[in-house]
């Protein structure tokens, strides 16, 4: 527990002197959506064409965010504490089943419904984000590979398929889709058959192989339910999900291996979690002990605080109509002792605001494509105190276009981290246990 109470109290959630205002610098970017109508942007922004008219100087436009993750790397390496001293009982109060009937009575929203929600372009940002994530480890990957090798995913907990033109962009082999919410799961085939009949009628489009199952992949091991339970996987991706299973030792450990047992030496594990000592670092600021938020998410905490337990850290959170229900936050150093038990490998983990930062330049073109930020003139907005932001960056005004997020968007964004895991080789102990080779 002491390690729990240092980890989640690092320097900079004592520090916020300049947090703030760097977390504002960075929220705006230029993105030279100069004044066009919303159907002009693809053609009309290039990379070149931002740079020319670009109000926000380029040293100005990465500017160093000191609000660095909060959790040192000796902490994360830290060999005290960890899942075998703190074997938490598995809790059967029901979560998960709490968690899938809000996933499966979860509407599908329509385009305009989905244009008129106060998170629509933190939505569109989040989705961009998980394609960059996803585009970078496809492509180290196909780095390793020779041409023609298969590259077979895993999208655990797949949702409605929210990822699925990611995976035929990247012209993926086989794709394993798997959710705990049956109507979700459902709902995804069916977008993958419409894609693939669509990619029957196109030259471009291609084709790949799938399987879907609905289970709980806390509880099953989903090996079993493939259909060639030799299989071997290049890429397991879980999407704003995994910390679901940080209910008890024995869910996360059961999701820690699904992800790991049939990845391939050189394989990744991806993904996007909440981060536990950015909420933790908030909580400590907030008014209420036990609640943070805006107008556009909330937690509320229903477990112990002072610290939190490893495991069923739990809080109820509801974000603007898309999410409301119970999660658990995750212990990253935990976290990375069951990855390592299972042979895998912490290669990354940033916030979501130093990846966006990293992502830009790369990412600029499809940033602007998926409307993955709001189009707002300073002069306009800097008086509403969602946009304040942008006072405090352009101190003269500026009557030229931007993109941006609203601060209660930016706020409910940064709270999550990515992370990247790497299968590492292995050779067999004289008991059949695999040794794993962490280089
Ligand atoms: C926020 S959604 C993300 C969906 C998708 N990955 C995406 O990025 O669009 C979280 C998903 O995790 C699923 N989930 C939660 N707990 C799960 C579990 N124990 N096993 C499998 N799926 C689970 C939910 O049903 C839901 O579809």
């Amino acid at each position: 527990m002491t390690e729990m109470t240092e980890s989640y109290s690092s320097k900079d959630e004592d520090d916020d002197s300049s947090d703030g205002e760097n977390a504002q610098k960075l929220q705006s970017t230029s993105t030279g959506y100069q004044n066009i109508r919303l159907e002009q942007q693809v053609v009309s922004l290039s990379a070149e064409s931002d740079d020319s008219d670009d109000p926000i100087p380029k040293e100005r436009r990465f500017i160093e965010n000191t609000a660095k993750q909060t959790e040192g790397a000796t902490n994360e390496e830290s060999d005290s504490g960890g899942p075998e001293e703190d074997v938490a009982e598995p809790i059967t109060d029901g979560n998960m089943r709490i968690v899938a009937s809000h996933y499966n009575e979860l509407k599908e929203t329509g385009r305009k419904e989905r244009l008129q929600s106060r998170i629509v372009y933190m939505r569109n940002f989040n989705n961009w984000l998980k394609s960059q994530l996803i585009a970078e480890y496809l492509a180290r990957i196909k780095a390793q590979q020779r041409v023609g090798d298969p590259m077979r995913v895993l999208d655990l907990c797949c949702g409605k398929g929210g990822d699925l033109l990611k995976w035929e962009k990247a012209n993926i082999t086989h794709l394993i889709c798997t959710d705990i919410a049956e109507v979700s799961v459902d709902q995804c085939k069916k977008r993958y058959e419409e894609m693939q009949s669509r990619a029957d009628k196109s030259k471009f489009a291609t084709k790949f192989s799938s399987e879907f199952f609905a289970c709980d992949a806390t509880l099953v091991r989903l090996r079993e339910r493939y259909k060639d339970k030799s299989l071997k996987l290049n890429l397991v991706s879980c999407q704003f999900a995994f910390h679901y299973s940080f209910e008890s030792l024995t869910q996360a450990e059961c999701m820690v291996r699904n992800a790991a047992e049939c990845l391939q030496p050189g394989g990744y594990f991806i993904a996007t979690i909440p981060d536990a000592n950015e909420i933790m670092r908030r909580l400590r600021q907030s008014p209420n002990p036990r609640s943070i938020g805006n107008d556009i998410y909330k937690i509320d905490f229903v477990c112990d605080t002072d610290p939190p337990p490893l495991f069923g850290a739990k809080y109820q959170f509801h974000l603007e109509g898309v999410v409301d229900c119970p999660e658990f936050l995750v212990h990253f150093p935990t976290l990375v002792k069951l990855c390592r038990k299972h042979g895998l490998k912490l290669e990354r983990k940033a916030t979501f605001a130093d990846y966006y930062k990293e992502s830009l330049d790369k990412g600029r073109t499809l940033l602007q494509r998926m409307n993955g930020l709001e189009t707002v003139i300073p002069n306009r907005r800097g008086k509403d105190p969602e946009f304040q932001h942008l006072q405090t960056y352009f101190k003269g005004g500026s009557s030229k276009s931007v993109g941006t997020l609203s601060q209660s968007e930016w706020e409910a964004t940064t709270l999550y981290l990515v992370c990247a895991f790497r299968k590492c080789k292995n050779t067999w102990d004289n008991e059949g246990k695999p040794v794993f080779e962490f280089d």
